[in-house]
């Protein structure tokens, strides 16, 4: 039992014996992400990952984001407090599926998001996150022809943003998909100087209304520095807190999901990983990432194109 356990000093304790370092995702509970190493989006998790020394990465994210950090540094163990964090993107594309996408237009090269089973990324020309997606994409040549999977949304915003037509592969995040363009208006009309900023992952109905469409490192900068005193963040909530720490006499106020008040916009999938499973995880080097060799070093090439055009 882990009953009367201190489990800060305990996660403190074995990640020193273990030369571990701790990476979270802005969308991990508080207690987590003031207990990490280092908390960052996609990218930057990704760029930790690749660079650091540690012996062990406890990964406190989901499964496609420790899966890179493994495909990156595939000498470290990687753990995942709870291996059933996966995603609804990546759900939504199975590895078989994507490969006859693929075979159907063998004239496109694939521009796959990071969240993606290692298979999906396997079958990818340039991994891309939505803080690279853009800069990433200005590099392909114009008249190269491009299937984007898995966000529709994420695939749909860069098309017309840099007027490019693009393949979309139709998934969704359920998270990002939930937001109420109604609860937003009311919103809007209740705090009419209140910039909003919105993840590229939403429905467009909602990404139009937004002063900022970015990633979640891009919506806290934005946030942060913006001179309004009230802003409204269309993202998964949990990324407030670093908000609030670090301009703490402004108020975020996070858009609803439908009825105005339910929890859909928390992702489940992230709200899996636990300061106890932390702490087990750490103690039994379990769940682990393992991946097969092949897998990975097919995988390796796109995400390593994808850090190297991100600059
Ligand atoms: P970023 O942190 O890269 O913006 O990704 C958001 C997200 O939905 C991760 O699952
Ligand atoms: Fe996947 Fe959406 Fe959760 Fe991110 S927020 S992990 S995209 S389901």
């Amino acid at each position: 039992s882990l009953k009367g356990l201190d489990l800060l000093s305990e996660i403190a304790r074995l990640k020193k014996e273990r030369n571990a370092v701790i990476l979270a995702h802005y969308y991990q509970k508080p207690e987590i992400q003031d207990l990490a190493d280092f908390v960052g989006d996609s990218l930057d998790l990704s760029r930790k990952a690749a660079a650091t020394d540690a012996d062990v990465i406890a990964f406190c994210g989901v499964r496609f984001m420790a899966e890179t950090a493994k495909i990156l540094s595939p000498q470290k163990t990687v753990i995942l407090p709870d291996m059933d964090a996966g995603c609804s993107l990546e759900d939504s594309c199975p590895p078989d599926q994507f490969a006859a996408f693929r075979a159907a237009h063998p004239d496109h090269i694939a521009l796959t998001y990071i969240n993606c089973s290692a298979a999906v990324k396997a079958l990818s020309d340039i991994i891309v996150t939505s803080s690279s997606a853009d800069i990433i994409l200005q590099q392909i040549p114009k008249d190269q022809k491009i299937i984007f999977g898995p966000d529709r949304h994420l695939g749909g915003y860069l098309s017309r943003r840099l007027g490019r037509e693009m393949l979309l592969w139709p998934g969704i995040c359920i998270v990002h998909q939930a937001f109420s363009e109604t609860e937003l208006l009311k919103l809007k009309a209740e705090y009419p100087d209140a910039p909003v900023a919105a993840h590229p992952e939403c429905p467009p109905h909602i990404v139009d209304h937004a002063d900022l469409v970015g990633s979640t490192k891009a919506i806290l900068d934005f946030a942060i520095n913006s001179p309004a005193r009230t802003i409204l963040v269309a993202t998964e909530p949990h990324i407030i807190h670093q908000m609030e720490k670090a301009a703490p006499d402004k108020v975020f106020i996070g858009v609803p999901g439908g009825d105005g008040n339910c929890n859909c916009n928390m992702c489940p999938y992230m709200a899996l990983n636990t300061l106890e499973k932390l702490y087990v995880a750490l103690r039994d080097l379990e769940p682990r990432i393992e991946l097969d060799d092949d897998t990975m070093a097919r995988a390796r090439i796109p995400l390593e194109r994808m850090l190297e055009m991100a600059g």
